[in-house]
């Protein structure tokens, strides 16, 4: 049986495969994304010409320091193609991202790209999303207020569950853009398009991790090799 690690790599490798020259990326964060950025920087060492825009500081530095040209979104505001992985997928490759805490500058770049690639080891398919807590990007301002406000409109959709400020050690975990993470452990999400309007709602709310219509395929690696899902109508 391949480990965790080696499933990661199967994954990322085939998806820097998919890469071609000239393309504008946008590069994911987490540890699929960084198996991703390895096996990219292999092809740029061998001649591949790509700039890309990382999601976080974590992978900026990643692609720094292996040599991966990259600019910002700013410079390069329309990508061809993002590549990243995730917490969750479901059979209508809808997401949930965040568990590493860069939802934001993820769907902003995965928004901005021709296509989304999603790279996991098979253990993130679910037949319904909601097991892996939610993640859902807030203001600090008024956080108690948000954190109520963003409960209520859980409990007219009927879900329950507790939502915790995510935490680095003693201290809240802030975001590469400055702000809080809840972590809403709903068990499942059987409308995730209402909770995403729901939650867009509340003014506190930067972002959320449910990625709805962003995904365009999802490589899984098993032991059986690699899955590819596809939505109906991309190429
Ligand atoms: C980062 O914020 C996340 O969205 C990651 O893409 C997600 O948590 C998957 O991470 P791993 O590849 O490390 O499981």
């Amino acid at each position: 049986m391949a480990s965790a690690a080696e499933l990661k790599t199967m994954a990322g490798e085939a998806a820097a495969a998919r890469v071609e020259d000239g393309m504008k990326l946008g590069i994911g964060t987490g540890s699929t994304a960084e198996a991703f950025v390895r096996a990219l920087a292999a092809r740029v060492r061998d001649g591949l010409k790509v700039v890309g825009v990382a999601t976080s500081e974590r992978t900026e530095a990643l692609c720094r320091q292996l040599k991966v040209p990259t600019t910002s979104l700013e410079a390069m505001p329309h990508l061809d193609l993002t590549v990243d992985g995730a917490d969750e997928v479901d059979p209508q490759l809808r997401l949930i991202k965040g568990g590493g805490g860069a939802l934001l500058r993820e769907k902003i770049v995965a928004a901005a790209s021709d296509r989304m690639l999603v790279i996991a080891d098979a253990s993130k398919k679910v037949d319904e999303l909601g097991a892996f807590p939610l993640p859902i990007e807030i203001n600090g301002f008024g956080m108690v207020a948000t954190y109520l406000a963003i409960q209520k409109a859980a409990q007219r959709l009927g879900l329950e569950g507790e939502i915790t400020l995510r935490r680095t050690g003693e201290s809240p975990f802030i975001t590469d853009s400055g702000h809080l993470i809840l972590d809403a452990s709903f068990g499942r999400i059987p409308d995730p398009e209402a909770l995403s309007r729901a939650l867009h709602a509340v003014p506190g709310v930067v972002e959320h991790g449910l990625f709805l219509d962003l995904a365009s395929e999802v490589l899984l690696a098993g032991d059986a090799g690699l899955e590819s899902l596809r939505r109906s109508g991309s190429d």
